[in-house]
């Protein structure tokens, strides 16, 4: 499951699509979590698809991860600043990928 509180305990190492990746960044074995308000563990991701079918506002899109051990593409929350908290992604993700910062 992600971390919820990555934001202490990681430190940024770049930017994807305007959202912060949080380290450590191994490429393509280890790849982080990527954004902030809306955040996903792409280690712990295993493209299961479900918050991408369920988020009403369309968050998240796919990006290619070849290589990486549990799955070869990644909901990435290309569209983090549309979340309106509605929690619906944490609750079916089956892996506990997504943190949703909703204070
Ligand atoms: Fe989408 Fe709701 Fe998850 Fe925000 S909390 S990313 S609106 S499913
Ligand atoms: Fe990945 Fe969980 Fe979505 S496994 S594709 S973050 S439902
Ligand atoms: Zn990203």
């Amino acid at each position: 499951a992600i971390d919820p509180q990555f934001d202490s305990n990681r430190e940024t190492e770049g930017t994807h699509r305007g959202h912060d990746v949080w380290g450590p960044v191994e490429e393509p074995e280890q790849l982080g979590i990527h954004g902030t308000h809306v955040a996903v563990d792409f280690d712990v991701c295993l493209a299961d698809g479900a918050c991408l079918e369920d988020c009403p506002v369309d968050v998240f899109e796919w990006v290619d991860t070849p290589g990486h051990p549990e799955s070869e593409i990644k909901a990435d929350p290309a569209n983090e600043a549309q979340c309106i908290d509605c929690m619906l992604c944490v609750d079916v993700c089956p892996v506990d990928a997504i943190d949703v910062d909703a204070s």
